[in-house]
């Protein structure tokens, strides 16, 4: 296959709506039992390099294949060349020899594009530093199993600007929600992200102000204060800037009355929000993780057929 017909699933922002609802539309076809018995991924394989930790997108992906009739295969830096300095592109080269996919969480956002520069395999983006796509398809399937069609509805993060954040952006232009970012000046989102959004049509506003961007949100999100990417030693200084910023249900309260409230996990509980708002009945955490399998299993048929 040509380089540039590979269906690579990087970023929200390389696509454009139809194609996204197209993969939506197979993660739920997928949770809907729609495949019946068939499986439409056997004999293919998928690599999976972890430069990070993972609970979700691991097992996730691994599951979610394996019920495609696929078969996962998990690379650690640590039992792997690329820990001892295998460059990325000689990586992809070698297992896109072996494998039909590959799907990456690593630090820098120039692996990831390495790793598809050099691969003749579709590559997919299982979180970086900036973005975390395969999140956001779930995000957006767990609300418009609650709330019906997100265009035109209302979503405010309050927290940190970060990798999740910046998806989030893409998918307030891609599928035309209004996202309001609350976070402390020092935490905004990138702005040339936020630019990008808004040269793109969607509505996106950044203030540092959490109460007032809370008036007749649909959907309040939130994310650690500490990233995988983040320096620990710069941990004190986060949580204080974030504090104020701290899903409570006095905050839940200023939103509309049938909001929901989301977070990718893993959550810290009396941090970024509080255990009465999590695990409370706006809460719908456990769907959205359970997601994440039916929306990759899309993004893997749209990859992989
Ligand atoms: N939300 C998410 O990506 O979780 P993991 O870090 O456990 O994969
Ligand atoms: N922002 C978090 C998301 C974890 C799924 C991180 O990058 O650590």
């Amino acid at each position: 296959a040509s380089q540039s017909a590979l269906k690579h699933f990087l970023d929200l922002d390389t696509f454009d709506r139809a194609e996204l609802r197209q993969i939506l539309d197979l993660g739920k076809r997928c949770k809907a039992g729609e495949l019946g018995s068939e499986r439409p991924l056997a004999g293919k394989s998928l690599a999976m390099i972890f430069e990070k930790p993972s609970t979700r997108t691991r097992v996730s992906f691994e599951v979610g294949i394996r019920q495609l009739g696929g078969e996962p295969i998990v690379l650690e830096p640590s039992g792997s060349q690329l820990g001892r300095g295998e460059t990325v592109a000689d990586t992809a080269r070698v297992l896109s020899r072996y494998v039909d996919a590959i799907m990456i969480r690593t630090t820098k956002e120039e692996k990831l594009l390495e790793l598809a520069e050099f691969a003749t395999v579709p590559v997919i983006n299982g979180l970086t530093d900036r973005t975390h796509p395969c999140q956001l398809m779930a995000d957006v399937m767990t609300f418009e199993e609650r709330l019906g069609p997100i265009e035109g509805k209302t979503v405010v993060w309050s927290g940190d600007g970060n990798n999740m954040a910046t998806s989030w952006i893409h998918a307030a232009a891609r599928f035309g929600f209004e996202l309001r970012l609350a976070c402390p000046a020092a935490l905004s989102p990138p702005p040339e992200v936020v630019a990008w959004g808004q040269q793109e049509g969607a509505r996106i506003l950044v203030t540092d102000d959490a109460r007032s961007a809370m008036k007749d949100a649909d959907c309040v999100v939130t994310d650690t204060w500490v990233s995988m990417g983040d320096d620990v030693g710069d941990s004190i200084r986060r949580h204080n800037l974030l504090k104020p910023f701290q899903v409570t249900e006095e905050l839940m309260a200023l939103a509309k009355q049938e909001a929901i409230f989301m977070h990718c996990l893993p959550a810290h509980r009396e941090q970024e929000v509080t255990t009465r708002v999590i695990d409370g009945p706006q809460s719908v955490v456990w769907d959205e993780a359970e997601n994440r399998m039916h929306a990759q299993k899309g993004i893997l048929l749209w990859c992989l057929n």
